[in-house]
């Protein structure tokens, strides 16, 4: 038997950071063909700690460069999560040339995040500037800028620029709820309204909302409110909400008739998930690891992992409006895919990607060491089950019967060929024309190198790069 050394569980076209710990996508935005990516970040140990933002940037979102550490902690406390805008008009004044003389014809990129107070656990929210695209950050003189109102849970701001009122635009994560606020300069704001609480029956922490435009079928704008909820009594564990509905420039309203909670991704290693900046139309990423369990995972001298950036779309349903999101970034890769037989061999074993046909039946990925992950379609269901996939014992959550299998309604009137993407420890499937996805990390002891076909399916193979 030859068992995976931890380093090899990294994944090839999906991001890590260079080593220790990583949990949510930061300060996503696009700026003339660079995309960049900050997170949470703590590059002392992999486990989480003092947080700082991590920073790396790519051409393509499938390899990612790393840049020197973004935002360090300070006298207001740890740098949580929050998001990065660029200030075009020079709003904020940072360009002055009257503080720095080299700023004149700069564009200021803002990052607004929480400043977390490690001892009192106070939120607040604070801004530090940039003139370089990122490489180094000032913090404002000022902050924080949004102070607490008294909640315990005050933070994540999303900040965009809200075209039809000319002001920035920042949706918040406020206990139960989300809160918006706005801004001409991002250091003054004026709160606008609230959205929640209870909404949909379920009840747990609001973190890492985003607040999303999205051009309907029909043409028109709607907007998605996509909100992280931690694990609670009415939230089984920490996964994403979506809600669809308007936005008037102050407030969110939804627009949907079911009371049935809408999810992002019907797998279990999806959270805190955002949106990029400056780019339609809109792209997400998202924490691709389970905070139950992400401490533990056996992946030696780093943790935490992102999801592929996914294109989001709204499509009209037997259901009404559903968010589906498809892989950026692959077209290439799918072109020089190849026909596969029912079983056999998989090649450049360890990433893969499969696009299969047909509606019913199983697609088995094994290795030599017996462990294998199932994937069951019917016209009805899909269903994914991760209990035999590889190492479980690093943490009770992960082996548990609750987060081992994962299954979702099929959308009748919406579906398509399903695609798999294997790359090493994660796995995200597509299928219904994106509205079924499911993220789920898995530990072979050693790389999956078959497939078995049943049913009527069958199925083409690409390779990562
Ligand atoms: C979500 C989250 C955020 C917070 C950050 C701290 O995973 O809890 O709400 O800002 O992680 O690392």
């Amino acid at each position: 038997m030859h068992h995976q050394t931890p380093g090899s569980f990294r994944p090839r076209i999906h991001f890590t950071p260079p080593q220790n710990w990583s949990n949510d996508p930061n300060g996503l935005y696009y700026d003339r063909g660079q995309w960049h990516l900050f997170y949470q970040h703590y590059p002392e140990a992999p486990v989480w700690g003092p947080m700082h933002w991590g920073h790396a940037v790519s051409q393509d979102l499938l390899h990612w460069r790393h840049l020197p550490v973004a935002l360090y902690p300070d006298e207001l406390g740890y740098i949580f999560s929050g998001s990065a805008v660029l200030d075009r008009n020079n709003n904020s004044g940072f360009a002055s040339p009257v503080l720095t003389p080299e700023a004149a014809d700069k564009t200021p990129l803002v990052a607004m995040y929480t400043s977390h107070n490690p001892v009192t656990h106070l939120e607040e929210q604070s801004l530090a500037y940039s003139l370089d695209g990122g490489l180094h950050f000032e913090k404002y003189y000022g902050n924080p800028v949004i102070k607490n109102p008294g909640l315990q849970d005050f933070r994540d701001p999303k900040v965009f620029w809200y075209q039809p009122e000319q002001c920035f635009v920042m949706v918040l994560a406020a206990g139960d709820r989300a809160y918006f606020y706005r801004s001409h300069d991002l250091k003054q704001w004026e709160k606008t309204g609230e959205f929640g609480p209870g909404v949909n029956q379920v009840e747990a922490v609001w973190e890492c909302t985003d607040l999303i435009k999205l051009t309907a079928p029909d043409g028109e704008d709607r907007w998605a409110l996509l909100v992280s909820m931690s694990k609670s009594v009415s939230s089984p564990t920490a996964r994403i909400q979506y809600f669809v509905g308007s936005f008037d420039g102050r407030a969110f309203h939804s627009s949907q008739t079911q009371t049935e909670p809408m999810w992002l991704d019907f797998g279990y290693d999806n959270y805190a998930g955002v949106s990029f900046n400056h780019y339609q139309p809109p792209l997400f990423i998202g924490w691709a690891v389970n905070p139950e369990y992400a401490a533990k995972v056996p992946t030696g001298d780093y943790a935490g992992m992102m999801t592929l950036a996914r294109r989001l779309a709204l499509l009209n349903t037997a259901q009404g409006y559903r968010l589906s999101q498809q892989p950026v970034g692959l077209d290439h890769l799918r072109a020089a895919s190849w026909p596969v037989e029912q079983a056999g061999a998989l090649m450049g074993a360890g990433g893969f990607g499969l696009i299969i046909k047909g509606s019913q039946g199983q697609v088995i990925l094994s290795n030599s060491d017996g462990q294998y992950l199932t994937v069951t379609i019917t016209p009805q269901w899909l269903e994914l089950d991760r209990s035999q996939a590889g190492a479980t014992d690093f943490s009770a959550a992960f082996a548990s019967q609750r987060l081992s299998v994962a299954r979702v309604a099929r959308y009748p009137d919406c579906q398509s060929d399903l695609e798999l993407i294997f790359d090493v420890s994660l796995l995200e499937l597509y299928a219904d024309r994106g509205l079924a996805v499911a993220t789920l990390v898995m530990y072979p002891d050693s790389p999956f190198d078959h497939l078995q076909l049943s049913g009527d399916l069958s199925a083409r193979q690409y390779q990562l790069a």
